[in-house]
């Protein structure tokens, strides 16, 4: 026997429910992962009519206000799939990659489980950059102009006769951590040496690519094979430190409501580069049936690809989804049956902010186990990234461990009342970005 769990008493923070018979009978839906990207998914299925009882896997302290956290890792298909069965999951939700390249998808499918997220094959379009790249190239998506190696002195010369800086990327999921932006030949070879002589992230080959310039920014869609349905454009803020200086991180804040990006250049990405790859990828016979993530750039010469991910990115899922209108078990189920959703998704006109509290040394070391007090009790939404409760005590866990989030008509609204949240938040622990949204609220003052 695996682990089988009772009947839940559902805790909505947006939208208590009675329970009634209608609930009782509801739907069942496993979300994996244990982020905030996660939080925000179960939130998201908390407000669905017709979902009962949500399991996340593994969770996280403020998950488990809302759904059962289940102790099983994202990456242990196996035990996910044994899980799913014995408790009669009607739709599982994958949040992370890692899941994704694993084969949940295909593992799931094959025993009759219905999953929203991508196969191993089309997870490629973020698990191998090379993958992506050669698509792109076959199907005209614009991106930077690339070759890729295996070979170290290959890739020494051929860095060493381009324009710098240069753009390394390591093939495969590197947490992040496999980009390098060298600004001379010095740094290009030591990165080299790191991905391609010393295997640091285990052998594999190395993409060099142009470097682009241009303000960067999220736009991702839900797709169910050949058609996709876009979501509000967002931005993430991957520096640690303000001025977007400081190590690269997973994200340190995010925020809807881009003025900088046109509705034409919109348009010319919605078409040319999200609709465009799902159709390529139903052509190469690996279609999209999740979330096609485009990490975009808006260069001097057009919208173009910096990456493509295959899932919900983190952290803007927490500041998209709750702009979702629309019923989420219904659009999730509908791609995950490879169907066109019933109705488009609907989204607010509103705006969202998102602030992200980080512990004091991420992303390098850091300690963990401090009690976090003064949480927002304003009706900022806070979504949980790592933390525990330990002793009924709220404690820190991770190296993100709380997004505090909120929406208003202006971005200057949500900025002031998400930073009046943040700052009352008391553990000498963690740290934020104080400049959130610097990019789109500067411009404006200029404007
Ligand atoms: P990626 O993991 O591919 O998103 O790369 C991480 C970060 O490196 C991006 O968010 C960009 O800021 C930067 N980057 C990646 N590729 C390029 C490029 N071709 N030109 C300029 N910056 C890049
Ligand atoms: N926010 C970047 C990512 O999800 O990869």
């Amino acid at each position: 026997m695996g682990l089988v769990y009772p009947l839940p008493t559902m805790r909505s923070a947006q939208a208590p429910r009675e329970i009634d018979l209608e609930s009782c009978l509801g739907k069942t839906v496993l979300v994996v992962g244990g982020g905030g990207r996660e939080h925000a998914i179960v939130g998201a299925l908390s407000r669905s009519p017709q979902v009962s009882k949500i399991y996340c896997a593994p969770g996280n302290a403020g998950i488990g206000e809302l759904a059962f956290n289940v102790p099983l890792k994202d990456t242990d298909v196996e035990g996910l799939k044994t899980f799913a069965l014995e408790n009669h999951v009607d739709l599982t939700v994958v949040g992370p990659e890692s899941a994704l390249a694993a084969g949940i998808v295909d593992a799931f499918r094959a025993a009759g489980l219905r999953i929203f997220g991508h196969t191993q094959a089309a997870a490629r379009i973020e698990s191998s950059k090379e993958f992506a790249k050669q698509l792109m190239e076959k199907y005209g998506v614009p991106t930077a102009a690339y070759r890729s190696f295996t070979d170290y002195e290959e890739a020494r010369n051929y860095v060493a006769g381009r324009p710098f800086p240069a753009v390394l990327k390591y093939d495969g999921l590197a947490a992040g951590k496999g980009v390098v932006i060298a600004a001379d030949l010095a740094e290009a070879e030591a990165a080299l040496k790191d991905m391609l002589l010393d295997g640091r992230f285990g052998a594999g080959k190395v993409v060099i690519e142009d470097y682009l310039t241009g303000p960067e920014f999220s736009f991702m869609c839900f797709v169910d094979g050949a058609k996709v349905y876009p979501m509000p454009l967002a931005q993430d803020h991957k520096r640690a430190f303000d001025g977007d200086k400081g190590p690269n991180t997973g994200g340190m804040g995010a925020y809807t409501g881009l003025s900088f990006i046109s509705g034409e250049q919109r348009a010319f990405a919605l078409q040319r580069i999200l609709q465009r790859t799902a159709e390529a990828m139903v052509a190469e016979g690996c279609p999209l049936s999740g979330v096609l993530y485009g990490g975009l750039m808006a260069t001097p010469d057009g919208v173009k690809v910096i990456e493509f991910n295959c899932r919900f990115g983190d952290p803007e899922t927490e500041v998209v989804l709750p702009l979702l209108e629309s019923d989420a078990y219904d659009i999730f189920s509908a791609v995950a049956d490879g169907k066109a959703p019933e109705r488009e998704p609907q989204w607010s006109t509103d705006v969202t902010m998102g602030v992200v509290l980080a512990s004091k040394g991420y992303p390098g070391s850091y300690e963990k186990g401090y009690e976090i007090k003064g949480m927002p009790q304003d009706g900022t939404l806070v979504y949980h990234m790592g933390t525990k409760i330990d002793g009924g005590v709220l404690k820190t866990a991770g190296g993100r461990v709380l997004m505090c989030i909120n929406r208003g008509a202006t971005l200057e609204e949500a900025a002031a009342r998400t930073y009046a949240a943040v700052r009352g938040i008391d553990c000498p622990a963690l740290f934020y970005r104080s400049d959130i949204a610097h990019y789109e609220l500067d411009r404006r003052k200029e404007l």
